[in-house]
């Protein structure tokens, strides 16, 4: 490896950031956030188009918001134990725990990424001390993403639809910039898909243009010391990603 300076500190940050699942107290200041997309719009995208937008909330406004994206979490579990009737009652009455996001954040995983999924929640759940047979401890773990795993401010990040795909490539470029600003600065974040589950209390609190899909959000603040963030899934060896060359 080259020993110029900005390779060296790029492969570290690459490396060392993790997704951040428990913050500290610390507020994270305006010019923080403020530095932090600054550094961020300067990502690429598709002919300099930059099809995204970003909602910030702290403070009063992010609790607002997680208590209603809570009810909303709630009112979901509630349903799943209900059974068909249930569900059938809450489609009826248009109750606000079915999803009302703006991309399907449920599918069928294809079989070849199956095992990888898996080991990464195995893999977190153990981290956590939370054995697999308990499902309520699993389940307390995953309402921890729309309390944003404690952070004190969460980003909502949105896409304009009619670029297919590449608004969301645009996207997620932004998005892996910001979490390297943020990482080089001592922060910690989460990419949450999680939150594009509900886009209800995210449009309340926000004059989010109708043209901007809510695509997913983000967990921002100051890593706590929890054993959590320790945890590393790791990655496939670049052999596995290479396609190899067709022969004969
Ligand atoms: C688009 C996207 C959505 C994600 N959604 C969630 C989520 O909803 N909840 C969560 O705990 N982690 C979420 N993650 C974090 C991934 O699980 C994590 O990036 C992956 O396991 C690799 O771990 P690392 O980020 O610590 O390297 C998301 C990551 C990305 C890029």
């Amino acid at each position: 490896m080259s020993d110029n300076a900005d390779t060296g500190t790029l492969a570290r940050l690459l490396r060392t950031r993790r997704s951040i699942r428990d913050f500290s107290d610390r507020e994270v200041s305006a010019e923080m956030i403020a530095a932090i997309l600054d550094d961020a719009r300067w990502a690429p995208s598709w002919s300099n188009t930059q099809p995204y937008k970003i909602a910030v909330a702290s403070g009063g406004l992010k609790d607002q918001i997680k208590e209603q994206l809570l009810a909303r979490f709630d009112a979901a579990t509630k349903l799943q134990a209900g059974g068909l009737p249930g569900k059938l009652a809450a489609f009826l009455t248009r109750s606000k725990a079915l999803p009302d996001g703006d991309f399907d954040t449920r599918f069928e995983y294809p079989e070849e990424l199956t095992p990888r999924r898996r080991a990464t929640g195995f893999g977190l759940y153990a981290a956590l001390g939370i054995a697999r047979e308990d499902g309520a401890a699993r389940h307390s773990q995953m309402r921890r993403n729309w309390e944003f795993f404690g952070a004190p401010v969460v980003l909502f990040v949105f896409v304009r639809q009619e670029l297919g795909a590449y608004s969301v490539l645009d996207a997620g470029i932004f998005l892996q910039s910001l979490m390297l600003s943020a990482t080089a600065r001592g922060l910690g974040t989460c990419a949450e898909g999680a939150l594009g589950t509900w886009a209800g209390p995210v449009r309340e609190a926000f004059d989010v243009p109708p043209a901007y899909k809510l695509l997913c959000g983000l967990a921002l603040g100051w890593p706590s010391d929890h054993v959590v963030n320790a945890f590393n899934p790791g990655r496939a060896d670049v052999a596995e990603m290479l396609i190899p060359i067709k022969r004969g």
